[in-house]
């Protein structure tokens, strides 16, 4: 069994916002894990994250490139960087030696996801994938009740992402995730987790025909109201009553100011009279009606899978409350629950001679499993863990998400974007 002495070391890629959330499990448990190395061509994130873990001048590399071309400095890689450096970074990484925690999604097409899986047999390197709804208590404990046959075998299920109106407006509509060609359709980018989660619960069941509608259909120049500017504290006379306003959600309200005012950085003290004049210039501070974003703002999805089991995702974006909610239905009972609420509900049919149709269980998730509502659920603490775990050969959890364990949720991923552009069924090749 485990064999590991030390700290696993790792070197963080890309040191922007995801690697600050992994890399605090070195400074909470170092004798667990040792931040050694970090590449980054911004000189602020490489500082911040060099100051904090105490990484030596020449362990500090200007890009992921510069860090492949030498012998391994670490045993394991946090590879953190946006969306299309993925494939183009993993690549050179896990030639070089590096195992590697992977941020989602793994890669744009099946054929980059692909020959990363293939670089990682080839090379016997180790990837596990950002996949941290996995990890959340709440989907733990709804694996377990289904691994424990406590609802028979998955017939259907429904899972749905309420994507809040702060955060489609800052990530999905202003900047970020908001366009396809700077990042990823938005179906990969935000639900790739729920996709994941579906094609988990389905322990290896292929996926074989997918269908999707959706569209850009509310952040658009037409539905701009009447009196709105092109940015928010520049030339909008709505300013105040709008729920979009960039002064209130990202200075009085204390919003997504990790994404906001991330090149405010390394500057000293931050003030709101620095944040208020960043956003006359930054594109966090444009009306949400008057962007350059060309992602969907909602989107429904139905796959049928091998064994004929179903199940359908709804990407509904802009609500007032955020929360994600599951419903399975098996051959001998049901789950449904609520992520926020923390509830899971496990039903049957009720045999006894009652008056009542079903028996319910109530399993409040942060009670029975330990859940502490931090980043995603509590899942992104669980999974850095893991990946120790992983990386030292202890064993791991239930959620441990292996690359090739992530493919299926990714294939419905993109066959859904292809259905959805095209107006067609797409059939997902068998193996
Ligand atoms: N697991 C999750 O729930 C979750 C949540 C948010 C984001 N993500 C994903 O995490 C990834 C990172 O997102 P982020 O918000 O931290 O982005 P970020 O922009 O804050 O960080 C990316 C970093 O990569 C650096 N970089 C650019 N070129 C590089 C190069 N050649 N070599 C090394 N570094 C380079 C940038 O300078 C930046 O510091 C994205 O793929 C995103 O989709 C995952």
């Amino acid at each position: 069994m485990a064999s590991h002495s030390g700290p696993v070391t790792v070197a963080v890629v890309g040191a922007g916002q995801r690697s600050k959330a992994y890399t605090q499990y070195a400074v909470d448990h170092p004798e667990r894990m040792k931040v050694v190395a970090v590449a980054d061509p911004n000189p602020v994130h490489r500082r911040i994250i060099s100051e904090k873990h105490d990484i030596a001048a020449d362990m500090q590399f200007e890009s992921y490139e510069d860090l492949a071309r030498r012998a391994p400095v670490a045993e394991a890689v946090i590879n953190a960087t946006r969306d299309q450096l993925h494939h183009k970074s993993a690549l050179p990484l896990l030639a070089a030696g590096y195992h590697m925690l992977l941020e989602k999604p793994i890669a744009h097409t099946e054929a980059e996801v692909r020959g990363i899986i293939g670089a990682a047999k080839q090379h016997g390197r180790k990837v596990v994938v950002g996949h941290v709804l996995r990890f959340a208590p709440f989907y733990a404990k709804i694996k377990q009740l289904i691994l424990d046959g406590r609802i028979g075998g998955i017939v259907s299920m429904n899972t749905l992402e309420a994507v809040s109106y702060h955060h489609m407006a800052t990530g999905y509509v202003r900047d970020r995730w908001n366009r396809r060609d700077k990042n990823s359709p938005m179906l990969l980018a935000k639900c790739c987790h729920d996709l994941d989660v579906v094609g988990w619960l389905m322990s290896g069941v292929p996926a074989r025909r997918v269908s999707s509608f959706g569209s850009l259909k509310q952040f658009r120049a037409e539905n701009a109201p009447a009196g709105s500017g092109t940015r928010c504290v520049v030339d909008c006379r709505i300013e105040r009553e709008c729920a979009y306003s960039a002064r209130r959600l990202y200075v009085e309200k204390s919003r997504w100011r990790g994404y906001v005012f991330q090149p405010l950085q390394g500057r000293g003290e931050v003030t709101d009279a620095m944040r208020l004049e960043h956003l006359r210039e930054s594109p966090y501070g444009r009306c949400v009606w008057r962007c350059d974003n060309d992602v969907v703002d909602h989107q429904s999805v139905l796959v049928e899978f091998a064994n004929g089991a179903t199940a359908t995702h709804d990407m509904f974006c802009a609500t007032a409350r955020p929360t994600r909610q599951i419903h399975v239905i098996g051959t001998r009972g049901e789950i449904q629950g609520d992520m926020e609420d923390g509830v899971i509900r496990l039903r049957h049919p009720d045999l006894r001679p009652t008056t009542d149709d079903c028996t319910e269980e109530v399993i409040s998730v942060n009670e029975a499993v330990g859940g502490d509502g931090a980043g995603h659920g509590g899942g992104d603490v669980r999974l850095i863990a893991d990946f120790v775990k992983v990386i030292r050969g202890e064993p791991p959890s239930i959620s441990t998400t292996r690359i090739e364990d992530s493919l299926t949720g990714h294939l419905i991923a993109f066959a859904a974007d292809t259905a959805m552009l095209e107006g067609r069924v797409v059939e997902i090749a068998r193996e």
